[in-house]
C-alpha cells in the first residue's frame, strides 16, 4: 500500500552528507516548500514537491498536511525508563537549595531506585515503563536507547535488560538497549567496590553477552561515583567482552571524563556539562559525538549548561537527547529538550534540530536507517501542527505533535 503525504508547508528532509553533521553541516534542514513525500510499505519511497509526487506516484491514502511541518521523528539517544517510583521529592529538595550530589550521599539518588526494581517483577518493570514509552511516543519520539542500571546485581540487571527487549520487541518504536551495571555502587559494596567491580567484570558482562541482551556498555564516571581509574578498567574490559561504549561524562565536575572518552574510544559522550577545554578537544579529535542533556541541568537546577556553542565550533558533532529517568530529569519530550537547547546552549533551531534526529540517529549508529526523510529510509515521520520550524521551540511547555508515523504506519493520529 502507498501513502501520500502532501502540500507540507516546510518539509524539513535532512538531506545532506551521509554521516554524523558537525560545524556548519549541521544548520541545514534541507527543506522542501510545499513539499511531499510518498510511502511504500515500512520505507519511504520518493521525497519532492506536491506537484512533483502527485505527478509520478498514485496512492491508496493521502494524508493532507497543508499549513503543516513534515520533519524526522526524534531520536531520544539516552534515557532510563525502567525503574518503579518516581523521585518527586528529592525534585522538591532541590528547590529549598540541596544539590544532586548531597541528596545521592544522604541516601537519596540511584540508590534509592535500587531495592524496589530488584523486588518488582519483570511484568510490572514492563507495564511501568510502557506506560512512560507511550508518552515519549506521543511527543514524537520513534526511537529511543534505553539502560539498564537500577538493579545493579546480575539478576537484576538481567531482569531489567529483558524488559527492554521485550519493549523493543512489543512496541511501535526502535528501542536499543544499554548495559549500564556501573550506574552507581550498590549499598552492599559502598565500602568494597573492588568487589563490585569484578562481579560487573566477570560474571554481569559475560553474562549479558551471552544472552545478547546489549550492544552498549554505559557508565557514570563522576567524583562521587566511578572515578576515572576505575572507569578505564571497565570500559576497557566491556570494550574486550565486544561491547560498544558509551560514557556518562563530566556532568558535574570536571574530572576528566571526556578526555577518558576520548581515550578509551567511546561512540558517544553524554552530559558534558563541566567538560574542560582540552576534554572537548579531545572528542572532537578521536570522532566522538557529544550528547547533550539540557533538562538534567534545567531539573538539577545547575547554572551553567554544556557549552554547545563552544563545541560545534570545535568540530564537534553534537546531539540532544532527554536523559528521561526518575531522579535527574522526568522529561519525555523532545521539544522541550530543544527548547532548552536553542534557549540555555544558543543551538540555532536547526542545528537542535540536527541534534534531535539525524545527529542522534548517527549516536546509535542507526544513521543509515532513520534520522532524515529520503528515498529508502524508514518511515519514521512526524506532522507537527505548526506553520515553521522555528515555531517548535518557541511554542514550549505544549505538545505540537499532530502525527506520528512509524515503519510507514500511524501509530499517533489519523
Ligand atoms: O543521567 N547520571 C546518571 N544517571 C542519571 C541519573 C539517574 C538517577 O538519578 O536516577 C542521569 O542523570
Ligand atoms: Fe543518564
Amino acid at each position: 500500500m502507498n501513502i501520500l503525504i502532501t502540500n507540507a508547508r516546510q518539509l524539513i528532509t535532512l538531506k545532506g552528507p551521509t554521516k554524523v553533521r558537525a560545524g556548519k553541516e549541521a544548520d541545514e534542514l534541507s527543506i522542501i516548500e510545499n513539499g511531499a513525500l510518498a510511502i511504500k510499505g515500512e520505507k519511504i519511497l520518493a521525497v519532492g514537491t506536491t506537484e512533483e509526487i502527485k505527478a509520478n506516484y498514485v496512492s491508496d491514502k493521502i494524508i493532507d498536511a497543508s499549513g503543516k511541518v513534515v520533519m524526522p521523528g526524534f531520536v531520544d539517544p539516552h534515557t532510563h525508563p525502567v525503574f518503579v517510583h518516581t523521585r518527586e521529592n528529592e525534585f522538591a529538595m532541590r528547590i529549598k537549595g540541596k544539590s544532586y550530589v548531597e541528596i545521592s550521599k544522604s541516601g537519596g539518588g540511584i540508590r534509592s531506585s535500587i531495592e524496589a526494581v530488584r523486588e518488582a517483577s519483570e511484568d510490572e518493570l514492563y507495564d511501568l515503563a510502557e506506560k512512560r514509552i507511550w508518552r515519549m511516543i506521543s511527543n514524537g519520539t520513534t526511537t529511543l536507547e534505553a539502560k539498564s542500571g537500577y538493579g545493579l546485581s546480575t539478576e537484576s540487571e538481567i531482569k531489567m535488560l529483558k524488559v527492554i527487549r521485550r519493549l523493543n520487541e512489543n512496541l511501535p518504536i526502535d528501542i536499543i538497549s544499554t548495559f549500564m551495571g556501573a550506574h552507581e555502587f550498590p549499598v552492599e559494596y559502598k565500602d568494597n567496590h573492588e568487589e563490585y567491580i569484578r562481579i560487573l567484570k566477570e560474571e554481569m558482562m559475560p553474562e549479558v553477552k551471552k544472552q545478547k541482551l546489549a550492544e552498549y556498555c554505559d557508565i557514570f564516571t563522576e567524583e562521587h561515583v566511578y572515578n576515572i581509574e576505575q572507569s578505564r578498567d571497565i570500559l576497557n574490559h566491556a570494550k574486550k567482552l565486544g561491547f560498544k561504549l558509551r560514557m556518562h561524562a563530566d556532568e558535574i565536575e570536571p574530572i576528566g571524563g571526556a578526555e577518558l572518552a576520548a581515550e578509551v574510544g567511546v561512540i558517544s559522550a553524554d552530559h558534558l556539562g563541566a567538560a574542560s577545554d582540552k576534554g572537548i578537544q579531545a572528542l572532537s579529535k578521536a570522532g566522538v559525538i557529544a550528547i547533550l542533556l539540557p533538562g538534567t541541568i534545567f531539573s538539577l537546577g545547575i547554572k551553567s549548561y554544556a557549552r554547545a556553542r563552544d563545541m560545534i565550533d570545535a568540530g564537534l558533532p553534537v546531539a540532544l537527547a532527554t536523559d528521561y529517568n526518575p531522579g535527574s530529569c522526568n522529561c519525555d519530550s523532545m521539544q522541550f529538550i530543544i527548547t532548552l537547547a536553542c534557549l540555555q546552549m544558543k543551538m540555532t533551531v536547526a542545528e537542535a534540530i540536527t541534534a534531535s534526529t539525524i545527529n542522534a540517529a548517527y549516536s546509535l549508529e542507526m544513521g543509515d536507517r532513520i534520522g532524515s526523510l529520503e528515498a529508502g529510509k524508514q518511515a519514521d515521520i512526524l506532522i507537527m501542527d505548526m506553520p515553521s520550524y522555528k515555531f517548535l521551540p518557541y511554542h514550549f511547555g505544549s505538545n505540537n505533535v499532530q502525527t506520528v508515523v512509524k515503519n510507514g504506519k500511524t501509530i499517533i493520529g489519523e
